[in-house]
């Protein structure tokens, strides 16, 4: 099932992005400092550049993205996304000129008729598209249950689903918005104009991205002899076990174990992003990678914690350690 896609209209050869708010301590900002962040983003203050409202998306994540690529004292190449979904983070390295290009790869089809259809340069149709549909709960469930064959109406059908479902997810036996967040229905997060705008600047950037429909492992290890490219890895995972991430994606039972063992032969730099649990850290030590945790927000605007991981994190060593394990003594 392999699939690339590399047609834009304008693409050169290719040289291979929920809703949180809270508080937060330091003032994000786009210059040089370092910004640092001991309670969670505002997300609020990061541009949105995905037209995804994306479960587990990394919108929170792009001021330390930022801190990390600037750590590393040059300008990488190329940017590597194995577990794309909304893509916030390769957006966000792209408009902002971290990276000369990036690849994403994602499994989900609909999620990939999406970036497919950004890169194949049809972001000014879906832009069209979506100033065009008249939102109502009628016109949704005829719209959603109509069989697409067209890759960019496959692109329409998943934003509309993904922004009208509970949570924007997208697996099956996710909920439409009929009560809506903040009471205004099925159209509460359905913001036309906004969305329009998202495609049409996602086409300046098309050029300069990839999009691969394929294993997020197999992509991990085709890049992972070259030292000028840098990973973002960000693979499913529920802290709770599998069911939790199984509401979330359609595609989420991946071989951690494996992930690691990957990451063990990646040449070039990269930063893992994991929900805060043992099972993880355990991998890590046993890896010799190092590890911080970062305060977020989720949808319930409950804060938690997540793992950041890379082979050296001194970067972040403004943030909370990991502590070690509990160590039992045989008496
Ligand atoms: C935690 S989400 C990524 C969220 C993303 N960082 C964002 O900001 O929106 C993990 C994604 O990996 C995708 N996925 C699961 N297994 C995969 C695989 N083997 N290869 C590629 N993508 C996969 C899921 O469909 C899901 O979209």
């Amino acid at each position: 099932m392999t699939k690339r896609t590399n047609t834009h209209p304008t693409k050169k050869a290719s040289k291979g992005h929920s809703n949180m708010c809270s508080h937060q301590l330091s003032l994000f900002s786009t210059g040089d400092s370092k910004e640092i962040h001991r309670r969670p983003v505002n997300v609020s203050s990061v541009p949105q550049r995905s037209p995804f409202r994306y479960p587990g998306g990394k919108t929170w994540f792009v001021p330390t993205f930022r801190n990390w690529i600037r750590s590393l004292g040059m300008k990488p190449q190329l940017l590597v996304e194995p577990f794309a979904g909304g893509g916030i983070i390769s957006l966000t390295a792209l408009f902002e000129n971290h990276v000369d290009s990036a690849v994403m790869a994602e499994l989900d089809d609909g999620v990939a008729a999406v970036w497919e259809t950004v890169v194949n340069g049809n972001a000014k149709w879906m832009a069209n598209r979506i100033m065009e549909f008249d939102l109502s709960i009628e016109t949704l469930v005829r719209e959603l249950s109509e069989s697409a064959n067209e890759q960019r109406e496959i692109a329409f059908q998943t934003i509309l689903k993904n922004r009208t479902s509970h949570g924007g997810i997208l697996a099956k036996g996710s909920g439409l918005l009929k009560n809506g967040e903040n009471g205004k229905g099925v159209g509460s997060r359905w913001y036309p104009k906004t969305l329009a705008r998202r495609f049409i600047e996602l086409d300046f950037i098309a050029d300069r991205l990839e999009f691969l429909h394929e294993d997020g492992m197999e992509i991990i290890r085709r890049y992972s002899n070259r030292d000028d490219v840098i990973f973002f890895i960000d693979p499913p995972y529920t802290a709770g076990g599998k069911k939790a991430g199984k509401r979330l994606y359609r595609h989420w039972d991946i071989n951690h174990e494996k992930l690691f063992s990957l990451c063990d032969d990646i040449k070039g730099q990269f930063l893992i992003t994991y929900d805060d649990s043992e099972e993880v850290k355990a991998m890590v030590r046993e890896h010799g990678f190092q590890m911080r945790l970062i305060p977020m927000s989720n949808t319930h605007n409950v804060t938690k914690e997540e793992l950041v991981i890379s082979r050296n994190m001194a970067w972040m060593d403004d943030y909370q350690e990991v502590h070690k394990p509990c160590v039992k003594y045989n008496q």
